[in-house]
């Protein structure tokens, strides 16, 4: 008898966000939900998956965040920390440590890797010049200079990297390059640090991408960005910088620089592995993933990480391994994804312009939104996600094809069978053949496009299980046979069922909370190691004991889409009104507030707009002055009912054309979740143009 071969082990990664901002729905779409949905369908499979993440808490990007803030490093990175790491939780990422970079496991690791490759002699000291602004009296690191970028144009570059085109660039090579602190010009300084040779392991890089993509396939895209930086050519990286927050050098005469955040962060990743470890009380069952040639290492990251995980990271390790028995595995694939988009606009947190996950799941359920953004990641090319396309999504597809699939067979059974399986006694016809090949084969379909990163496509074949299922109902059309031939009626269901149960596995890595709710309404087994290959058989006997049918999905109406967008700021209009969204959790000084120019006004005419069922244009009377404004209450007040009412307005806005009307200010309201809205209006009659603040 051959023995049983161990499972595959399986270490999934997924970038390290930075503490110094909220997780939004780009971040997921990258490489949050790619990755989670890998590691609950290779646990499935039946694989041992280590499945860890964690904050990046060093760097510019959280010091930076502490000036704007006026708040210490370790304040910003002590909010965003735990905040991130709920935000997961409820969006069900199913991390097996979700860790931060600021523990002294981290530094640990980090220095170890340091000491090692300066015993080694790997680093290379060298002096050479940095911008340094003379007013603020430091050195620009990374984030801390702004300018050109020299290979795209773009006038947002970095000092560390451009995001428009994804170039990794020296500071120096900057066009017209600004302090972010204070907008001067930094002038050029001598100063010493010590260098990575990433040039010195170009060709054995190039092997590896090369080696591990006959293996295992990856994407165009990640290969493309790898092959333009090996046409480049890879030069010795700077590996300190002069800067006070991060990992102190562990080098004699370099302990007032710290280690450069992206050494330190991709390390975060072993770390995150040894905390896991330490937790399970085996301090060193970290190794058996990490230091096991036979692991398959999985790294998910969006495309602005390409450099760090293809080409440094790599790098890093391969110097570790050159010299060591303890030798770690690299990563077999990174499947990067692209960026999202949301309503045809980049993400961005300046302008903010982008929903954040913890906004959003007050809205909607976690699985709503998984499945709104795996039918959408941009797994090629950059993708767009629209509320209207994540409604229709959830009402034309999840819970018109897969929950209505799910529910009138339960339900059927339930009232016709006893709440029990029935029997498939007949003999079976081309149909039910034809429909029982199909279930046997989903799993492997499915997981085949799962195995090869092709999320999208694999939820898509699974969501075409459901649609096979619901006519494969219709066909048999149970409710008559259940009149004239009750034995055909009682075959198709039991068939039904049984596919209930597959689809509440297939969708498992994708919606967990509804594939919970799916098989719990046929009483089937607990998913564990293995059930995805035996996902497609038939496992519910004749007999067995259903729960009540249950709604599993309920629809999205429109108002809830239209008032999550109005409290969210994304109201559809011009980039300008679109661009106010308060950013949450930035405080703003009195001055900022004394910005806004409110004003007590009298409506002195309303009436509809033609053609639109929510705006009003309003006459409004401010003191001397009468303006017109365009607002979205229409659904809730008849134009009579406004007349004479005092309300409060902005007085300072930029006119906007909604609808072709010109809107010189914007009306207060508030809104619930529910839509239901109320003008702001003051309890004493006072004269209109009267402050408000
Ligand atoms: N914090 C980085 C970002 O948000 C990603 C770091 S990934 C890791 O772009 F490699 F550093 F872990
Ligand atoms: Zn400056």
């Amino acid at each position: 008898m051959n023995p049983v071969p161990p499972p595959r082990k399986i270490l999934v990664t997924a970038a390290l966000p930075y503490a110094n901002g909220y997780i939004h729905l780009g971040h997921l779409a990258g490489a949050y939900l790619p990755s989670d949905m890998y590691a609950r369908y290779q646990r499935l499979k039946g694989r041992d998956v280590l499945f860890l993440c964690g904050s990046d808490e060093h760097g510019v990007a959280i010091t930076v965040t502490a000036e704007k803030e006026n708040v210490s490093p370790r304040d910003v990175i002590d909010r965003y920390h735990p905040a991130n790491r709920d935000a997961f939780e409820k969006f069900g990422m199913s991390f097996d440590r979700y860790s931060r970079t600021s523990t002294p496991l981290h530094h640990e690791t980090t220095r170890e890797f340091f000491v090692e490759f300066h015993r080694r002699s790997l680093l290379k000291q060298k002096s050479e010049k940095q911008l340094y602004c003379e007013f603020d009296r430091m050195f620009l690191a990374d984030r801390y200079v702004e300018g050109t970028c020299p290979v795209c144009g773009s006038t947002d570059a970095r000092g560390d990297q451009c995001e428009n085109c994804g170039s990794w660039l020296n500071q120096t090579d900057l066009i017209d390059p600004r302090c972010k602190i204070c907008g001067r010009t930094p002038v050029v300084r001598e100063t010493t640090h010590l260098y990575f040779p990433l040039g010195d392991f170009q060709k054995r890089l190039e092997e590896y991408v090369k080696e591990r993509n006959a293996r295992d396939g990856w994407k165009e895209n990640v290969l493309r960005y790898c092959e333009s930086w090996f046409r480049e050519g890879l030069e010795d990286r700077a590996v300190t910088r002069d800067l006070s927050w991060g990992v102190p050098v562990p080098v004699p005469g370099f302990e007032q620089k710290v280690v450069y955040v992206w050494f330190d962060a991709v390390l975060g990743y072993i770390s995150a592995g040894r905390e896991w470890a330490k937790e399970q009380g085996r301090e060193d069952a970290w190794r058996e993933y990490w230091q096991d040639q036979n692991t398959k290492y999985v790294a998910f990251i969006g495309k602005d990480n390409v450099v760090f995980h293809c080409i440094v990271f790599p790098a890093m390790l391969m110097a570790w391994n050159d010299g060591r028995t303890d030798a770690y595995v690299l990563p077999e694939n990174v499947p990067a994804n692209e960026f999202l988009n949301l309503e045809g606009q980049k993400f961005s947190k300046s302008k903010g312009w982008g929903i954040d996950v913890r906004d959003f799941l007050k809205y909607f359920p976690a699985d709503y939104l998984r499945y709104g953004l795996a039918t959408s990641l941009p797994e090629s090319r950059d993708s767009d996600f629209t509320l209207r396309d994540f409604q229709a999504r959830v009402n034309n597809e999840l819970a018109d094809i897969l929950g209505n699939f799910v529910n009138r067979t339960v339900a059927f059974a339930y009232r016709e069978f006893d709440g029990k399986v029935p029997e498939a006694s007949g003999t079976p016809g081309a149909q039910d053949k034809e429909f029982l090949a199909r279930l046997e084969s989903a799993p492997g379909a499915v997981g085949g496009l799962f195995e090869r990163y092709r999320f999208r496509d694999g939820v898509a074949e699974a969501m075409n299980l459901a649609r096979a299922a619901n006519k494969y109902f219709n066909d048999q059309e149970p409710w008559k046979t259940v009149k004239t031939d009750r034995e055909a009626c009682a075959t198709a269901i039991h068939h039904c069922l049984q596919a209930v149960r597959t689809l509440g596995i297939l969708f498992e890595p994708v919606v967990p909370h509804i594939a919970g709710a799916i098989r719990a309404m046929v009483k089937a087994d607990k998913p564990g190691p293995g059930s995805w290959d035996s996902a497609g058989k038939p496992a519910l006997k004749t007999g067995h004991s259903l729960a009540k049918p249950e709604i599993l999905v309920s629809k999205i109406e429109d108002a809830q889409i239209r008032s999550m967008m109005r409290d969210l700021g994304l109201e559809p209009g011009p980039p300008s009104l679109q661009a106010h969204k308060a950013q949450q959790g930035t405080m703003i000084t009195i001055d900022d507030f004394k910005k806004i120019d409110l004003r007590l006004a009298k409506v002195v005419g309303a009436e509809k707009i033609q053609k639109s069922e929510k705006l009003l244009k309003l006459k409004i009377q401010i003191g001397e002055e009468q303006r017109q404004i365009i607002a979205g209450i229409a659904k809730t007040y008849e134009p009579e009912r406004l007349i004479g009412k005092l309300v409060v307005v902005v007085a300072n806005l930029q006119p906007a054309k909604l609808m072709g009307e010109e809107s010189q200010g914007m009306l207060l309201a508030a809104n619930d979740p529910e839509g239901r809205l109320s003008i702001v209006t003051i309890e004493d009659e006072l004269p209109t143009g009267s402050v408000v603040r």
